[in-house]
């Protein structure tokens, strides 16, 4: 049973024309200077996730993408991600999300950058994947399980459709020791929306499923200094000219703020993972 009957976790990601509003941004922060709308220049706008491409640079750290592998993002958002790793590596990158219109927006921006060939969309739930068996290489997941109330349903799919001996890299929230998180967050308005599981959970959920652990990493302290540097940012100078305020609304400056005040409280952990599906 969710925690409150009716509230969707996409309600609070959806809205209206979102690659429009983006283009627009972009066009309109570049000026004169405008060149191709290539996954660099996006990066601002389009990595929904704290710290923005620096934390998709070290997640693929632990990923290690090759060309031609056949990657899966789940939860891919408006594919940020999905478009910097697969033009980056050559590689074939799915985006699976729940919320059908940033599915719709991955779709324009691919087109926009040209990667469509390389970048698939595929909207649905991460706890129901219709892919077949061993049908990816490697697969990642970027601050998306705070979402997901059925961790173990989550990890069993992704255990399913990663090939013997291939990678598992995710990122996400978890639950601190000292209470619950400040809403709203990011992720999710209120609690309704939002399942935290505590570093030892994730950890006996990964291994359930089968998952041999790589590294499992409980980042929080060294990742706190530069969400406080962005809090500083926020409070001193406001929102960046380009930013997630396009994706989300001038509201994302105080569910940044919460982020880190709930981080710093103990009420928020962040955990990086790099599992293995046995050979
Ligand atoms: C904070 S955003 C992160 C987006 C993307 N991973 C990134 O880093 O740019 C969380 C995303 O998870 C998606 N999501 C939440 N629950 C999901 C589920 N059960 N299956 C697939 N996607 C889900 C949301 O629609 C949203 O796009």
């Amino acid at each position: 049973m969710s925690k409150q009957a009716g509230v969707k976790v996409q309600d609070h990601y959806s809205s209206d024309d979102i690659a429009t509003r983006i283009l627009a941004a972009l066009r309109s922060a570049q000026g004169d200077d405008a060149g191709p709308v290539t996954p660099e220049v996006l990066a601002p706008l389009d990595h929904f996730h704290g710290r923005g491409v620096k934390a998709t640079h070290e997640m693929v750290a632990h990923l290690r993408p090759e060309p031609g592998d056949r990657l899966l993002d789940l939860g891919g958002g408006i594919g940020g991600p999905a478009r910097w790793i697969a033009a980056r590596f050559g590689c074939h990158v799915t985006s699976l999300d729940l919320t059908p219109e940033f599915c719709r927006a991955a779709e324009e921006l691919n087109a926009a950058t040209g990667l469509s060939d390389c970048v698939g969309v595929v909207e649905g739930s991460a706890t129901d994947l219709p892919f077949s068996e061993a049908a990816f290489d490697r697969v990642y997941s970027q601050n998306v399980a705070m979402n997901i109330e059925y961790k173990r349903r989550f990890y069993a799919e992704v255990f399913c459709v990663l090939r013997p001996g291939g990678v598992f890299a995710f990122s996400q929230y978890g639950a601190g020791p000292c209470g619950e998180p400040h809403y709203p967050l990011p992720w999710a308005a209120g609690p309704a929306t939002s399942f935290l599981s505590s570093t030892e959970e994730t950890r006996a959920d990964v291994t359930a499923a089968g998952f041999d652990l790589v590294k499992f990493l409980d980042r929080t302290q060294e990742i706190l200094p530069d969400l406080r540097e962005n809090r500083r940012r926020l409070q001193e100078q406001g929102l960046p000219p380009l930013g997630l305020q396009t994706l989300m609304g001038e509201g994302i400056r105080d569910l940044q703020i919460n982020v880190v005040r709930s981080a710093e409280e103990g009420r928020l952990t962040i955990i990086e993972a790099l599992v293995r599906k046995p050979a």
